[in-house]
Parts: C-alpha cells; sequence; structure tokens
C-alpha cells in the first residue's frame, strides 16, 4: 500500500495516527509525503518514506485544507506546500486512490476566499510580475514573510503571494488562468482533488463525511 502524506496540522493527525496503528504491517507500508516537514515526523515516527519517483501510485492521500466551500472547493497552502500536495494528489487520483481531506468545520465557508487567501507559488524572480498580474485582475497580494520577517521559501525555493480572492469571482477560470501563467509554479486552489471530506465538530470531535467533487465527477462518469 502507498500512503500520500499531507502537510499542516491535520495532516500531522494522520501521520501519528498511521505510525499507531498496529494492524497494518509497516514492511507492506510505503509513504510518500509533501513536504519535508511531513518527511521529517513521518520519518522520525518510523514510517517509511520515499521519494514520488520511487512510486507508480498513490492509494490513498491524508490532507488538511484551509478553507472549502458548500460545494466542496478547496484553498489549500497556509503551509506553503500546495504544489507538492496537488502533484501527489493527482498521482493518487490517476492511480484509482482516494484523497481524504480532513477539516475543522470553522473552515467551511459559503464562498471561497472568504476566509482565507488564496496562495500562489512562484518563481523569486517573478514574484513582482505576478502580483502586478494579480492586482490587474482585481486579487490584492502580499508576499508572504516568516515569523523573522524575512519571505517564506518554500520546499520547492520558490515564493508565496497570498492573494485575496475578490467576490465576484469564477475559481474555475482564476485557476486555469494562474495555471497558464509564466512564473506561477501552482496556486493553493483545490477544485478536482478530494474525494472525501471529513468535517470535525467541535467541542465532540464528531466527524461528519461528505463526498467531495472528485468523487461525484467519477461516479457520474
Ligand atoms: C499546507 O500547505 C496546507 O495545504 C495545509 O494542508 C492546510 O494549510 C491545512 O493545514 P492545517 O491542517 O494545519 O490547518
Amino acid at each position: 500500500m502507498v500512503v500520500g502524506l499531507g502537510t499542516g496540522r491535520a495532516a500531522a493527525r494522520g501521520v501519528r495516527a498511521l505510525a499507531r496503528r498496529s494492524d497494518l504491517d509497516p514492511s507492506g507500508m510505503t509513504c510518500v509525503s509533501t513536504s519535508e516537514a511531513t518527511t521529517a515526523l513521518a520519518t522520525q515516527l518510523g514510517l517509511r518514506v520515499v521519494a514520488l519517483s520511487a512510486v507508480e501510485r498513490v492509494d490513498f492521500l491524508f490532507d488538511g485544507a484551509d478553507e472549502v466551500s458548500p460545494d466542496g472547493l478547496m484553498i489549500k497552502g497556509g503551509g506553503g506546500a500546495m504544489t507538492r500536495e496537488r502533484i501527489v494528489a493527482a498521482l493518487c487520483r490517476a492511480s484509482g486512490g482516494r484523497c481524504v481531506y480532513m477539516i475543522d468545520a470553522g473552515k467551511l465557508s459559503p464562498r471561497l476566499g472568504e476566509r482565507a487567501r488564496l496562495p500562489v507559488e512562484v518563481v523569486p524572480m517573478a514574484a513582482a510580475q505576478v502580483g502586478r498580474a494579480l492586482s490587474m485582475r482585481g486579487l490584492r497580494s502580499d508576499v508572504r514573510r516568516g515569523p523573522s520577517g524575512a519571505e517564506f521559501v518554500t520546499d520547492n525555493a520558490g515564493l508565496v503571494l497570498d492573494a485575496h480572492i475578490p467576490e465576484a469571482c469564477n475559481v474555475h477560470e482564476l485557476a486555469a488562468w494562474l495555471k497558464a501563467m509564466a512564473g506561477v509554479i501552482d496556486h493553493g486552489l483545490f477544485l478536482n482533488e478530494c474525494d472525501e471530506l471529513l468535517v470535525e465538530h467541535p467541542p465532540t470531535g464528531e466527524v461528519q463525511r461528505r463526498p467531495g467533487p472528485a468523487k461525484a465527477a467519477t461516479q457520474t462518469m
């Protein structure tokens, strides 16, 4: 079994739960990771993490998200790992695996962009150029900075622009436009990746399961 490990707090809970599961034979399980941070955690907990190039499929991916609309569209990348998160999700979906995302109920929102900004990972030399293009399309953005005030640098040596999505915005068009832009590595709109969404409701921790848009698309094919 090949398991994809996401990035962030929800994903880290998944990694810990996986490492604790005594019913799974560790020798029969291989993990691929979406960030250096997740690789370090998983390795430390004894999971076998290999390079993505060493696997041809991902059977199961577990990850978190920053904001989810009622139809299961997501913003990801609060941790800056969206490029690798999408790559692993793409292999999972292409190889017939299942992509499961977990959020707490506070991340549900009527419209993407209401509670989270959209991260756009860029080649550093293109940051100003992409920022201007975003602004011309009505998306204000700032270069993400770390706690020291220095520019946040991703695992891919990219920078991140955090953009405000305006109210009247077609996110499908925005996603395609961003993908086609010179200098953009990837962005945090995840519109087709989710097979299943787990929504955790505080304070009880009750978890509600919802089919995601990817699952719905598979069922109508
Ligand atoms: C990492 O880049 C992100 O896509 C995370 O998956 C997302 O920010 C959710 O993180 P938390 O589970 O920490 O809220």
